[in-house]
């Protein structure tokens, strides 16, 4: 009997493509989604792409008793990994408590099951803005956390010092971070892919949103940092790579047979850094198309540049990324193909 797997947000943008990696990799992976961000078709467009019928529950994760039902239906899961979480920056700041209460209480809460439950392993969503504005590039795992930029950067700087004090008093989960950099991209089949709500607040959905006419223009949000063009640099991962390091984390935990508990951080990015100009740039080379756009004023919060060293992720996971930005904007492409403009 394959190994079960509890995803929680299993059909968001991440967790669907982590999805698929787990079945590739002969896991049988359980969702629990209360589809608050996400789209129940996901699920079967998964059962498309992976010829595997998917569980899933549309429940809410922040609820110990919808995890004590799963966990007692299915007493093969021995692990989570755990994507379901608010993540729009702009909406943190208006709504702090909304994001606190969320994303902070469902990782307790999910702790707490799976200590009462003994499962033992748990990958976690973290992401590179607890690094803020690093001093140095590119960021090391050791860098120093900064204050996150908004409520939602400081709940997963807060969810990762949740895990560390758990390891810290030996309870007994054994638990990875992963410290993601910009996400872009949609699996090759163009099955599944980014569906943000409404106005896209990440660079690479309002490209293609603009590209498919259903944005006039895309704004360039500050041409005058000091970088090579003049625009922020970020580490854009392709989601297919991003979801692989999933996988690749669940086997290394799996592999602490001898330790009672665990907590590491490690960082998920290509280790290149790209300007919102090159990733313009870039869209409409492989494309073929011309991209609507203009200069605006700097975003408030925006970090300069961040890229990640990813040589922690290569010697400990055994993982890498492997797919370029040209392919990830060319899949971004062919995904926003295949969808029709909200009425
Ligand atoms: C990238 C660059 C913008 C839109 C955030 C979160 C991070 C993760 C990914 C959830 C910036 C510029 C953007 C636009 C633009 N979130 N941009 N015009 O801010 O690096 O990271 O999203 O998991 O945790 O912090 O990503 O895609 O919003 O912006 O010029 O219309 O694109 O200014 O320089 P960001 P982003």
């Amino acid at each position: 009997m394959p190994d079960k797997i509890l995803v929680t947000g299993g059909a968001g943008y991440i967790g669907s493509h982590t999805v698929v990696e787990l079945i590739n990799a002969g896991y049988e992976p359980l969702i629990i989604d209360d589809f608050s961000n996400s789209d129940p078709a996901v699920i079967s467009q998964l059962e498309r792409i992976t010829g595997k019928a998917v569980t899933f529950y549309a429940l809410d994760c922040n609820n110990p008793d919808n995890l004590s039902k799963i966990f007692r239906e299915h007493p093969e899961v021995t692990g989570v990994i755990h994507f379901a979480a608010f993540k729009a920056v702009g909406e943190s700041v208006s709504e702090p408590l909304k994001y606190y209460r969320n994303n902070i209480s469902s990782l307790v809460t999910l702790l707490e099951s799976m200590v009462n439950h003994n499962i033992s392993n748990l990958v976690f969503s973290s992401s590179c803005t607890v690094y803020g504005q690093p001093d140095e590039l590119p960021v090391k795992e050791e860098s120093p956390k900064k204050q996150a930029e908004s409520p939602y950067g400081n709940t997963k700087a807060v969810c990762e010092e949740i895990l560390e004090d758990s390891f810290n008093a030996k309870i007994p989960v054994k638990s990875m971070a992963l410290r993601y950099f910009n996400p872009i991209g949609a699996h090759p089949s163009s099955l599944i892919g980014e569906l943000p709500k409404g106005v896209p607040n990440n660079l690479v959905p309002f490209v293609t949103q603009t590209a498919a006419g259903w944005r006039n223009e895309l704004t360039i949000f500050g041409d005058d940092y000091d970088t090579k063009d003049g625009t922020c640099v970020r580490d854009y991962i392709h989601v297919v790579d991003l979801a692989k390091a999933h996988v690749k984390a669940l086997n290394y935990l799996e592999s602490k047979q001898n330790e009672i508990a665990h907590f590491e951080a490690v960082n998920i990015g290509t280790g290149n850094g790209n300007s919102v100009k090159e990733v313009v740039d870039t869209f409409e080379k492989v494309n073929n198309i011309s991209l609507n756009y203009k200069y605006g004023e700097r975003r408030p919060g925006d970090v300069e540049k961040v890229y990640a060293d990813a040589s922690t992720a290569k010697k400990v996971l055994g993982w890498k990324a492997e797919k370029s930005l040209e392919e990830a904007l060319e899949d971004a492409w062919n995904w926003q193909k295949t969808l029709k403009k909200p009425e």
